[in-house]
């Protein structure tokens, strides 16, 4: 038998870590935290045993499917991969639809989709918790590890200063809900038509007047990047703007990170990536492959981050 865990969370969903209070989730960071430590003595934590978890995917996926699916397994529980090209919602079976079917069937349902809309849809006609997996606007269970990696490495969160260098994607706002949530002062600099959604740094705002947090939304990488404890970039085209690939790769060609934009950062920073990273464009071979990288660590801590999601939520 394993201990109980704190009801607090159940049947939550997760759809945006702005819908989740400060302490809300430095408790899941501590689970996280906990889980990570007993996984790697071997130590049993099965709080999700005879429960299913339905993951829908709409785009591509390595991390998350393989976290969620590996994380519930180790948690006791089990995972279905239903990727649209195979059910029926890929045929066009509504969103509400799916989801009163899916609640009939499993414990918990996680999804990457295009339209944050979707998510809070399915999360308003199912009967289970669901756990966003990505979508266009937020991806808020990556934000989860990234901040799990920085509390590891850094020792603390509040007072640190974060930079993000790129797109003002979804990366880049559920970055600014955690850091304003855990009192991380963030710095983004991005291009002009590529700032990230102004409705999204209101809402940061107001989490960090709790915290005392500071948010600067810039343009010049270098005025970001300064004193930064923790560097951060993402993809310059995310899923689904393959077509503007090329486009981007020009407006973005300023904002890599590399060896010269980080010798304005903390002498100890740490350099996050989400994942996958194309070297060369935001970020150069020597710095993802160099001593500040803590990428594979942070792929890890998505098994741990969302152990800790799942066996609160569901
Ligand atoms: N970082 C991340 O979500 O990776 P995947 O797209 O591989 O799931
Ligand atoms: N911004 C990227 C993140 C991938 C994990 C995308 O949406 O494609």
């Amino acid at each position: 038998m394993v201990d109980k865990l704190p009801d607090n969370l159940r049947g939550r969903d997760l759809l945006s870590l702005h819908d989740f209070t400060a302490e809300e989730i430095m408790q899941m960071l501590d689970l996280a935290d906990d889980l990570k430590a007993r996984q790697k003595k071997k130590d049993p934590h099965q709080y999700l045993q005879g429960k299913t978890l339905g993951m829908i995917f709409q785009k591509s996926s390595t991390r998350t499917r393989v976290s969620f699916e590996v994380g519930i397994y180790q948690l006791g529980g089990q995972a279905l991969f239903l990727s649209s090209l195979d059910i029926q919602l890929g045929r066009g079976e509504s969103v509400a639809d799916t989801a009163r079917v899916l609640s009939r069937f499993v414990d918990g349902i996680m999804i990457r989709t295009f339209a944050q809309s979707d998510v809070e849809e399915l999360a308003r006609y199912s009967d289970v918790p669901v756990i966003n997996g990505l979508t266009d606007l937020l991806h808020p269970c990556q934000i989860l590890a990234d901040l799990q990696t920085i509390r590891e490495k850094k020792g603390r969160l509040a007072g640190l200063k974060l930079a993000y260098v790129g797109d003002g994607n979804n990366i880049a706002h559920s970055l600014l809900f955690g850091c304003a949530k855990t009192g991380i002062n963030i710095s983004v600099a991005s291009p002009d038509s590529y700032k990230p959604n102004e409705r999204i740094v209101a809402l940061a705002r107001e989490d960090a007047a709790l915290t005392g947090a500071k948010i600067e939304i810039l343009t010049v990488p270098a005025e970001a990047v300064k004193g930064a404890d923790v560097v951060v970039t993402d993809v310059w085209a995310s899923m689904g703007q393959e077509a503007e690939q090329q486009e981007r790769a020009r407006v973005f060609a300023g904002y890599q990170v590399n060896e010269e934009l980080v010798s304005h950062a903390a002498k100890g920073f740490i350099f996050l990536h989400c994942l996958p990273a194309h070297r060369g464009e935001e970020v150069s071979t020597g710095i993802i492959d160099g001593l500040h990288s803590v990428v594979w660590d942070e792929a890890e801590n998505r098994l741990h981050a969302q152990k800790a999601v799942m066996a609160l939520l569901m």
